[in-house]
């Protein structure tokens, strides 16, 4: 096998609470793949742009109700639509970078505190999904988040759920993936210092894992 000719791209996922900094340092992250001639994509989770994503919108924006199960269903649904491209785009060698993706999914509906919907229930629908190579919680305080501009306009942006979520994403980063490799579900970054430092700080975590992929030490894309 020529190792060249088999090279998939990586699949990178940045997590964080509302107004964390992702969206920013998703798109620093992809201009160092276009500084280094690496094919690479961007693509964001809620993507607001399909039917499924504007009902999504809506509802984050307070405009129609929803029950926490079939919200949850069609921010899943919203995961399961894009993976077609997911899985073309790595497979022709472009590394996918995500703004959020399942364990968003999964962490914010456990977040919520329904008693009927927790975390084995809201993980259920995922699995098949492609599972990044690297997830990255850029984590920062609830407190230090809600002075940022904008911050309480869409649904989940108050106190009490941001800390709940702050905390599941904490315990994924003590929790293996489950098989031999050893690896936690998610990297927890403390994303507290300037953007070109946290920056820096996540392309250190990156950089290794890309290279591994492209070594082919990774193997295929991982549901
Ligand atoms: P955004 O601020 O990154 O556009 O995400 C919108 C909100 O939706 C944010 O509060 C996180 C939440 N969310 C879920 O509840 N479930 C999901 O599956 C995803 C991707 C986001
Ligand atoms: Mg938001």
């Amino acid at each position: 096998i020529d190792p060249a000719e088999h090279r998939r791209g990586a699949f990178i996922v940045l997590e964080g609470l509302d107004r964390s900094g992702k969206s920013t340092q998703a798109k620093l992250m992809e201009q160092r793949f276009v500084e280094l001639n690496k094919p690479v994509k961007g693509m964001r989770f809620p993507d607001r742009t399909t039917p499924i994503g504007q009902m999504i919108d809506g509802y984050l924006k307070s405009k129609v109700e929803m029950e926490d199960h079939a919200i949850h269903l069609l921010f899943s649904a919203n995961r399961w639509e894009a993976v077609a491209k997911i899985k073309a785009l790595v497979a022709q060698g472009t590394t996918v970078i995500a703004d959020r993706f399942f364990h968003s999914g999964v962490v914010y509906s456990a977040a919520k505190g329904n008693p009927a919907l927790n975390y084995k229930w809201a993980r259920a629908p995922e699995i098949g999904l492609p599972r990044p190579d690297m997830v990255v919680f850029l984590d920062l305080n609830p407190e230090e988040t809600a002075r940022r501009g904008g911050w309480g306009a869409e649904k989940y942006e108050n106190g009490e759920m941001q800390m709940r979520v702050r905390q599941l994403f904490r315990d994924l980063g003590k929790k293996d993936i489950g098989d031999w490799s050893g690896e936690k579900e998610v990297i927890v970054l403390d994303a507290g210092g300037g953007i070109e430092e946290v920056a820096e700080a996540i392309w250190e975590l990156v950089r290794p894992r890309v290279e591994a992929v492209e070594r082919g030490e990774r193997g295929s894309l991982k549901t």
